[in-house]
């Protein structure tokens, strides 16, 4: 079958290019400049022309904290026209499947439990990333409204946790939690430096899934598609202490120095962490173990940004 993977250069993408290395799907790869998800006639352009006959749309626009505080307009624009454009072009097209990417960005914040799928939309957004987070909405909400409308389940939408892994970003500026420790503490090694820094006291929990466990999830919900939810949340269940990812990544990549906490710096949500239920229920779980994914990421990020 012929997939369209919107998104393909990006760090989801390029796992889920490998996780489909060996199977029975023909992906097709655009990258922004082939094909700009933006411009509606594009995308009608490309699917004359193309003739996918299902979609995995992973591309977005996407950035850390600061990116998204910057630039609200973007995030919320260029996102929600993106998947706008692809997901109703893929249902005049009748495709037979399309898998939607959302993020756990889009629940509410502040939620004292484990995050299930039936909380979009109960509550306030967190606001640092509210553009974001509302075209994540918006997409998901559409799958199931075309899904209802039509009388049938092709747009599906699953909702990862954070993520991290090889061909990740390690900017300083733009760059998520883990990437950014990483580099955080090679410099530190590098620069002989005593001690690191870490934001807050270190307690608040997060919940980062290794980017390859999530793709091949996305090739087991594409070969078994009708068993999905509507909405399914791909996570760990599981989550561990700032400090504890601090800790991990020095062990990991060798340095002993000690860490010092900020107090004065803020910390965000203390905790936020997927409910899995329907993962479980259906068998399938993530298999690459903190330190496992810890040492592949850093082993990319020094043959890709230090031995250059
Ligand atoms: N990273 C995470 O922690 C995380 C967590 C949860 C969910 N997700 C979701 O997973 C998906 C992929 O994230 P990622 O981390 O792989 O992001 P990424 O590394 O930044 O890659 C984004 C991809 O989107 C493509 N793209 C951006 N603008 C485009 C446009 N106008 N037209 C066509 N393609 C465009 C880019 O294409 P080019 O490279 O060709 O320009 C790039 O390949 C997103 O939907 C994101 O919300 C990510």
């Amino acid at each position: 079958m012929k997939v369209l993977l919107t998104g393909a250069r990006g760090m989801v993408g390029r796992n889920i290019l490998e996780s489909f290395s060996n199977s029975q799907y023909e992906l097709l790869t655009p990258s922004s400049s082939d094909l700009d998800l933006t411009k509606e006639h594009s995308v009608i352009d490309y699917f004359d022309k193309n003739k996918p006959e299902a979609v995995i749309h992973a591309a977005g626009l996407v950035g850390g904290i600061q990116a998204n505080i910057a630039r609200p307009v973007d995030f919320l624009s260029k996102n929600t026209s993106m998947g706008l454009n692809i997901i109703n072009c893929a249902r005049q097209e009748g495709v037979k499947f399309f898998l939607n990417l959302s993020s756990s960005c889009m629940y509410p914040k502040d939620i004292n439990s484990k995050l299930t799928e039936d909380l979009i939309l109960t509550g306030q957004l967190e606001p640092t990333n509210e553009g974001y987070a509302l075209a994540k909405i918006l997409c998901t909400r559409l799958c199931e409204y075309i899904n209802t409308e039509d009388g049938n389940d092709k747009f599906k939408t699953i909702i990862p946790c954070n993520l991290y892994g090889r061909y990740d970003k390690f900017s300083v500026q733009n760059s998520h939690m883990i990437p950014a420790v990483i580099r955080k503490i090679d410099d530190a090694i590098r620069d002989s430096k005593v001690a690191v820094d870490i934001w807050g006291d270190g307690e608040a929990r997060r919940e980062f899934m290794y980017a390859g466990d999530l793709s091949d999830f996305i090739l087991f919900a594409c070969e078994n598609f009708e068993q999905l939810a509507q909405n399914t949340n791909v996570g760990l269940g599981l989550d561990y202490s700032i400090n504890e990812y601090y800790q991990t990544i020095a062990k990991v990549i060798g340095y002993d120095g000690r860490f010092e906490h900020d107090l004065t710096k803020p910390v965000g949500m203390k905790r936020k962490l997927m409910d899995v239920t329907f993962l479980e229920e259906i068998n399938w779980r993530a298999k690459t173990s903190l330190e496992k994914g810890i040492e592949e990421t850093f082993n990319y990020y020094k043959s890709e940004y230090n031995d250059k």
